[in-house]
């Protein structure tokens, strides 16, 4: 029997939870899964009704679960209070606290998507490509950090981007299993022109390479791969980046797929426990009024089904439902071109259930 632990959030999650739920209890039925679920409290909901973002009772069925299903968390309400009890922290806690550094951001194009997208379709039709982003190191975690005050009275802000050998050969190694896989060839960011810490980075990501004779390893700056990504998003497969620049660089993705409304992601620890998560946020925006896109959520619990729970034709079935309900044109406001008309967070949902039911049928 698997237990999952699913994490609302805030914002936009719960609404778009509720959905990836009935896709999961979908799925159950469908694929006879021996599977049971659990929710629990993370970020502000969790600081509103236990006073910390990721509360002991979240910790603990976090540890004991199989894996964990996250929607977002964070928003206007909580960004004033002290800095180490924000919602965001518990997001960084949870994935520290379960040792999750290796984050996959797969960016695919749905061909039913390509007018949604704001590049052109030719540039961005047949684009497939993942991002390997570490998420425990970096400046994201390295100490010391703070706001301090000067001797000469002035404020000032530091953080340390810092990484270990260790924690660049493991990620590195994720890169080069994840582009075996796939067409064989690995590209890795980073700031070595300027940055120590991504001169090492380049270093020992090459020295991993030698393991690896059957991928094709490259190089390129950040800045360089920003613009590249816009430029001709096709020429690349797979990525391999630390905490902050695949951060920035998967949000870039995303956009060329129609949407970050449509990108899921897999934090995963050394032996495939994971945690499954959209890479977008909470969108305050637009929270509480039906009109989020749930496909990344739900996606992400197409990974989630094949990462960590080994079903495959389960993880296939809910992508094929997208894939589905998107050639019978429905579409949530983010992915809609002009003049398609727009469906809610709830009726999407259900078409994905629905499209689901149906290949059950047809089996
Ligand atoms: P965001 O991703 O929440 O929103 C950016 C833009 O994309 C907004 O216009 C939003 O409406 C839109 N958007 C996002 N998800 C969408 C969806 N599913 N469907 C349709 N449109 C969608 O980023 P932000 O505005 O920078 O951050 C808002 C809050 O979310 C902040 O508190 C931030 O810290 C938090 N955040 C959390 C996570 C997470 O929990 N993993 C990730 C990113 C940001
Ligand atoms: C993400 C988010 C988080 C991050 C924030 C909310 C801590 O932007 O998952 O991409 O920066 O990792
Ligand atoms: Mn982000």
């Amino acid at each position: 029997m698997a237990h999952i632990v699913v994490l609302p959030g805030d914002g936009i999650g719960p609404e778009i939870m509720a959905q990836a739920v009935a896709v999961l209890e979908a799925v159950r039925d469908v694929f006879a899964l021996p599977l049971t679920y659990e929710h629990q409290l993370l970020g502000g909901a969790a600081i509103d009704q236990a006073g910390e973002p990721y509360p002991a009772a979240t910790r603990q069925a976090a540890r004991a679960a199989d894996a964990v299903l996250l929607g977002a968390v964070g928003g206007p309400r909580w960004e004033n209070i002290e800095r180490s009890l924000r919602p965001e922290r518990g997001l960084l806690a949870i994935r520290a606290d379960l040792g999750l550094f290796a984050n996959l951001r797969p960016a695919m194009l749905y061909p039913q998507l390509a007018a949604a997208s704001t590049l052109k379709p030719e540039v961005v039709s047949g684009l497939d490509l993942l991002i390997v982003r570490e998420l425990t190191g970096g400046i994201y975690f390295g100490q010391p950090r703070g706001v301090r005050i000067r001797e000469d009275g002035e404020r000032e802000g530091y953080n340390t981007d810092v990484y270990r050998e260790s924690e660049i050969r493991r990620i590195a190694r994720v890169g080069f299993e994840m582009a075996r896989l796939r067409q064989g060839r690995l590209l890795s960011v980073d700031k070595a022109n300027v940055l120590e810490v991504t001169e090492l980075w380049r270093e020992v990501v090459s020295e991993v390479g030698r393991d690896y004779p059957e991928v094709s390893l490259s190089h390129m700056y950040v800045d360089n791969a920003a613009m590249q990504l816009v430029r001709a998003p096709r020429q690349f497969d797979v990525i391999v980046t630390g905490n902050l620049f695949g951060d920035i660089l998967s949000d870039e993705a995303a956009m060329l797929t129609g949407s970050i409304g449509m990108l899921p992601s897999a934090s995963l620890d050394a032996q495939g426990k994971g945690l499954y998560e959209p890479c977008h946020g909470s969108a305050p925006d637009i929270a509480g009024r039906d009109i989020a896109n749930p496909l990344a959520t739900i996606l992400s619990l197409a990974m989630l089904l094949r990462y960590t729970l080994r079903q495959e034709e389960a993880a296939v079935a809910i992508e094929k439902a997208v894939g589905r309900v998107l050639d019978r044109g429905l579409r949530t406001a983010d992915i809609a071109a002009a003049g398609e008309s727009v469906v809610g967070t709830q009726a999407m949902g259900q078409a994905v259930v629905a499209a689901l039911r149906e290949h059950s049928r047809a089996h």
